[in-house]
């Protein structure tokens, strides 16, 4: 017997973008239901440290915020996407203080919030909770949400694929194509739920974990994405992975970051001799965009072949540094590393995909009912390269946005088809977990060395065989046995993979994040987005599940 859920409005992924949505709806006369696949908290909302970037300053202004942005994303930001983060940045860093998120002041007045400074910024306007922003925000938000009493949360609840009007309906199916919910693998029961809901938001994060190295949690598997993709969304820009120039490199540390805001406040990127090396790349020396910090550092690496560069904000007072950066100074000493005193061993690592669903302003995708908020979506505020902290800002934005649509048709939308039942007659219990381990780990490797900083058509193309070969054996795995949150996700990640390396071929230029050895120059007939919508990528659509059966 399978459990079925029925709400209004069902919220895939509870970061800053699920959070904030559901808060945004919790006044409603209806039902909502927020699923995560690990505890509430987890996910890198609650990992973010620099801070959220926001017109707060009086010497600041819009244009100015607009203009930082535009640069950073090389050509390929869309400009109303851009002008409508930032002319709602302040309201919503009113909304996350009126909530009850405890920024940190100005050491000068107390009245104030201090300001940080990070690399693309012409000023200083990251609003912060000193180095851990994310874990003030995403703590609040969930209490907030706990106390709401029309919200339902399921955690440990994996979503497995959309509900499409066209696919699992059962009956009349008389009515334009969309969405009406979820299958959602219980990882408690181990059972797959239905979940029917009239609006249906994808929150889920982003798929830096499809790299070996990365700065995520491991919920980022790309879930939404290729979730996304099979029910028939388009994707855009995911040529566009983020590097961040400065994870931890510590046989210790498991995807630990430290802060661009550790270079906002001065800290200098040295070779291991100890000379600066950022102004032979850049007149902006360490606060540069990302894109171009990530790869000098690849390259000095690559060139000395050493393990990794350093960051020292040792020059500062010890006082300054601990006030600061509690938590990144308490981390780095519990390695044998002191700060105040030390200079830290750093490497680039995958961190943000800028890339994703593609939506409109009000975070609808081209499926009807289907929403995508945050790090999944597309909404083209980043281009070709995120500016640092606009991505929690543009979590806060879109989530007010589609709200506020959903509101708007709240009357209008129907009740929810029922769906054909999640049938696993035909599967048996795994005879071989190797598999999924072993194609967990050659994808990751091959993408971080084929798909990485740097890449090559001959890269790409490498990436593209392996990347087939692993689709077909996950497929067939697939098919034949009970579904597990490892198998998901690796399905998952590999549908990413492959959208990621089909951008990244047709783009024959370098632009942003995305650096091609056998095309070094940024070429204007490229100065469009990468768009792939499944109906015309007819290659890319994977089969249809065998476990799947539309009565
Ligand atoms: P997340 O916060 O990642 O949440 C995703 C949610 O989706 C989770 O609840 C997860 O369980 C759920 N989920 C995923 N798949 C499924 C599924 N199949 N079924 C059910 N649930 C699912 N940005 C800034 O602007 N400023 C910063 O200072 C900053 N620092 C960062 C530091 C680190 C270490 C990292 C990793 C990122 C940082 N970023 C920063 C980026 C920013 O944190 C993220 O882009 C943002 O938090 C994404 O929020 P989200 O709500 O979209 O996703
Ligand atoms: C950081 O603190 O360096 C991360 C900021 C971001 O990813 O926006």
């Amino acid at each position: 017997m399978t459990n079925e859920y029925q709400f209004d409005v069902l919220i895939i992924g509870s970061g800053a973008a699920g959070l904030s949505t559901a808060l945004r709806l919790a006044d409603i006369d209806g039902s909502i239901a927020i699923l995560s696949k690990g505890p509430l908290q987890e996910g890198s909302t609650f990992y973010a440290q620099g801070g959220i970037a926001a017109v707060l300053d009086d010497e600041d202004c819009i244009d100015s915020h607009v203009e930082d942005t535009l640069i950073a994303g090389a050509g390929l930001c869309n400009k109303e996407a851009v002008e409508f983060t930032v002319t709602h940045s302040k309201r919503c860093i009113d909304w996350l203080i009126d909530k009850g998120v405890n920024f940190s002041r100005s050491e000068i007045n107390k009245e104030d919030y201090h300001l940080t400074q990070e690399g693309g910024h012409s000023r200083r306007r990251i609003i912060h909770a000193a180095d851990a922003t994310g874990k003030e925000v995403e703590t609040t938000l969930v209490s907030a949400i706990r106390a709401c009493e029309n919200v339902q949360i399921f955690e440990h609840h994996t979503a497995v694929d959309l509900l499409t009007s066209d696919k699992h309906a059962i009956g009349s199916t008389q009515c334009h194509r969309h969405c009406f919910g979820a299958y959602v693998l219980n990882l408690a029961t181990e059972k797959v739920e239905v979940f029917r809901a009239r609006f249906v938001v994808l929150a889920t994060g982003g798929a830096s974990k499809v790299y070996q190295y990365t700065s995520n949690p491991d919920i980022a598997s790309g879930d939404g994405i290729a979730i996304a993709w099979r029910a028939g969304c388009s994707v855009a820009n995911l040529e566009f992975n983020q590097f961040h120039p400065t994870c931890l490199f510590h046989p210790d540390a498991k995807s630990y970051l430290i802060s661009e805001a550790v270079r906002g406040e001065g800290g200098k990127l040295l070779l291991p001799d100890g000379t600066r090396f950022m102004d032979r790349f850049d007149p902006r020396g360490e606060l540069a965009p990302r894109d171009i910090v990530a790869r000098a550092i690849d390259h000095e690496m690559k060139r000395l072949g050493i393990q990794s560069v350093f960051l020292d904000i040792s020059h500062k007072e010890p006082e300054f540094i601990m006030n600061h950066f509690p938590t990144i100074y308490a981390k780095c000493l519990e390695l044998g590393i002191d700060i105040t005193k030390q200079a830290i061993p750093v490497v680039p690592a995958a961190h943000y995909t800028c890339g994703g669903i593609k939506v409109t302003l009000n975070a609808e995708t081209n499926l009807n009912q289907l929403y995508a908020i945050g790090e999944v979506s597309s909404t083209g505020l980043h281009g070709a390269n995120r500016m640092a902290s606009n991505s929690l800002l543009e979590c806060l934005v879109y989530a007010e946005s589609a709200s506020n649509h959903i509101r708007s048709l709240w009357d209008k939308v129907a009740e929810p088809l029922q769906a054909s039942v999640w049938d696993s007659s035909r599967v048996k219990d795994s005879d071989e977990e190797v598999v999924v381990t072993h194609n967990w780990q050659e994808l990751r490797r091959l993408m971080w060395d084929y798909v990485g900083i740097v890449r090559t058509d001959k890269r790409l193309q490498r990436a593209r065989r392996r990347i087939q070969l692993l689709k077909q054996e996950i497929t067939e795995y697939y098919s034949n046995f009970h579904i597990t949150n490892d198998l998901l996700e690796l399905r998952n990640l590999v549908v990413v993979a492959e959208l990621m390396v089909e951008c990244a071929m047709r783009r024959k230029e370098s632009r942003g994040l995305h650096f091609s050895l056998d095309y070094p120059n940024l070429l204007g007939e490229f100065g469009v987005d990468t768009v792939l919508t499944p109906t015309q990528e007819k290659s890319h659509a994977l089969t249809t599940p065998t476990n799947l059966i539309c009565e």
